[in-house]
């Protein structure tokens, strides 16, 4: 298939580009490369530099004819969108309307948009099913929800078939080495271990050690990249034939705790990786694990790099082939 990746050149998105290549699709980025970077693009795969807050190039993209949209671009700083709230409307609502409005005149009528484990907010119950309330704790969670709201109705008036496919926390590096751009001032918890392991950063500062968890920090269900990457395949073959609109959570099923994640980091890096108790960070659950039983009904979808080690390793790898 002739597929448009928006936001290819990005940490998920270059692996998607990748995956997606693998299995010979024809592949077209389009990205601003405000965040994503021109390195991680592969031969084969062009690139229209554009942005999604320009209508008109997304209608001069569009007009190339693609049969399906992979949508990967947005803002994704949950603590960030609840102090500029406007430059995410602006970006994730706005810019994914235009992306809809561009593939409705062009005619594409199959779309996988990135989503997020962050439209759920507060686990009510655990592990979190596609059932579960959806209470975004963050405006970053709210514009997902959002977008997938606008989804049903596009589908519904539109025909626009699409796959909403809710990320909890994505993780770790394509193991051959073939993406290599790192995330420049990362906030999420491993790429920050893996800047101090390289000597970028001083120490690690853990937000609260005092959770109703096995040892007292953040538990999270950390979902290798390259099995997410696996799973946009999986729905735009899905579409591709047939199916119906789908929403599915992706998440590895396995918690890991915030000192479980330092301790193999420190055994894999062989680094002290020094580390200091800070308050909690408000708005982080103690405690966020995903159910994928309906994507592994739905697609066949197993996460198979998900293991501590292979996301530690492979992201080691990363920042040790960057020399940061
Ligand atoms: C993980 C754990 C922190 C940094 C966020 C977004 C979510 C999604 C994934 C896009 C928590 C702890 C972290 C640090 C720490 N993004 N931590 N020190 O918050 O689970 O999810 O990224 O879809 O929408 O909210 O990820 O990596 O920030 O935190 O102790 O320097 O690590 O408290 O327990 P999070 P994270």
């Amino acid at each position: 298939m002739n597929v448009l990746v928006i936001g290819g050149a990005g940490y998920i998105g270059s692996h998607v580009a990748l995956e997606l290549a693998g299995r010979g699709h024809s592949i077209t980025v389009f990205d601003n490369l405000s965040s994503g970077r021109e390195e991680n693009l592969h031969p084969g795969n062009a690139l229209i530099r554009g942005d999604i807050m320009d209508p008109l190039a997304l209608s001069a993209a569009m007009a190339k004819g693609f049969d399906a949209v992979i949508h990967l671009a947005a803002l994704k700083a949950a603590g960030e969108s609840m102090v500029e709230p406007g430059k995410y409307a602006r970006n994730n609502l706005s810019g994914t309307i235009n992306i809809l409005n561009a593939m409705a005149e062009a005619g594409t009528r199959i779309l996988v948009f990135s989503s997020s484990a962050a439209v759920y907010g507060e686990p009510a119950y655990l592990p979190v099913d596609e059932g579960h309330p959806t209470e975004p704790a963050n405006f970053y969670g709210f514009t997902k929800l959002e977008i997938e709201r606008v989804l049903a109705w596009y589908d519904r008036l539109l025909g626009l078939r699409y796959a909403a496919l809710r990320y909890f926390n994505a993780a770790g590096y394509d193991a051959q080495g073939r993406v290599r751009g790192l995330e420049s001032n990362p906030a999420n918890l491993i790429p920050v271990v893996m800047e101090v392991a390289a000597g970028k950063r001083p120490e690690l500062g853990v937000f609260g050690d005092d959770y109703p968890t096995r040892d007292g920090t953040g538990v999270r269900d950390y979902v290798h990249v390259s099995d997410l990457a696996l799973a946009h395949a999986q729905a735009l073959d899905a579409l591709a034939s047939g199916s119906a609109s789908l929403t599915v959570n992706l998440g590895s099923e396995n918690g890991l705790s915030v000192y479980e994640i330092l301790e193999a980091a420190r055994r894999i890096t062989g680094t002290s990786i020094p580390a200091k108790v800070l308050p909690r960070r408000p708005g982080d659950p103690a405690t966020l694990v995903a159910s994928s039983a309906k994507a592994r009904d739905i697609l066949g979808w197993e996460a198979r790099h998900s293991g501590l080690d292979s996301i530690v390793e492979t992201t080691w790898r990363a920042y040790q082939r960057s020399g940061a």
